[in-house]
């Protein structure tokens, strides 16, 4: 069974909330305090670079990404662990390979301000900004992550920033501390248990379920008789 000795990390949130900035910022932060080198996944350009861009959304010209193939390139990088993932979809890397997500979260006019120094078109720019008033990839990562591993953090400005990076920091050396010997790669255990668990009480009730069908058939039977 493969095990992972650093944590893998999501930062993810609406385009121009800062996911990029943070990113390699931790990594530098992590280098210096505690000399490990983290390694920051720009998904949008690995997509480009490795060419795993399955079509192109001109309306709002965006880039569709073939997912399968990006998650067979990444997962042996998951694997070893250490990995910064910066994209705005958080939802499809598999839960049993990440260890936090981080959803940063910005004020609508500080986020317009920054989209639009991009020359975003219209339509994007709405759609961005609806994005984030509407919580979409806070929304995502909930439904896709269990709560405890979720957070959300405020990214206005440089203060709020280097906050973040620091509380990133302090996670990955108690999660070092907690995780001497390391995370599995596979299922965690509890929850393969709790499956099993889950399965075997499901098994029961249709056993009890068959039980009493055919009780009452017997029933039926000695009732005609
Ligand atoms: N907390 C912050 N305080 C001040 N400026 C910020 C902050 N976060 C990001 N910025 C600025 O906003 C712009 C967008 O940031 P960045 O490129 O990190 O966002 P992103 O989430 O990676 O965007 P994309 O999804 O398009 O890659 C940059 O000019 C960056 O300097
Ligand atoms: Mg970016």
């Amino acid at each position: 069974m493969s095990r992972r000795y650093l944590p893998n990390i999501i930062i993810t949130g609406t385009p121009g909330c800062g996911k990029s900035s943070h990113s390699q910022n931790l990594v530098s932060h992590i280098k210096e305090s505690i000399g490990k080198d983290l390694k920051h996944f720009n998904i949008s350009d690995i997509a480009k670079d490795q060419k795993f861009i399955e079509s192109y959304d001109a309306k709002l010209d965006t880039s569709i990404v073939d997912e399968d193939k990006l998650l067979d390139y990444l997962e042996v990088a998951l694997e070893k662990g250490g990995i910064i993932i910066d994209w705005h979809c958080c939802e499809i890397f598999p839960e049993r390979l990440i260890d936090l997500v981080v959803v940063l979260k910005v004020d609508n006019s500080i986020l317009y301000d920054r989209l639009k120094k991009r020359n975003y078109n219209d339509l994007k720019l709405q759609e961005n900004l609806d994005c984030e008033i509407m919580e979409i990839i806070l929304n995502e990562a909930r439904d896709s992550y269990i709560p405890e591993i979720v957070i959300e953090l405020n990214s206005n400005d440089i203060d709020e920033l280097e906050n973040n990076v620091e509380r990133i920091a302090l996670w990955i050396e108690n999660w070092l501390n907690d995780h001497k010997n390391g995370v599995t790669n596979e299922l965690q255990p509890a929850e393969s248990e709790s499956e099993l668990e889950r399965e075997g009480e499901e098994e029961e009730e249709e056993r009890e379920q068959d039980e009493e069908e055919s009780n009452e058939e017997m029933e039926h039977l000695e009732d005609l008789e």
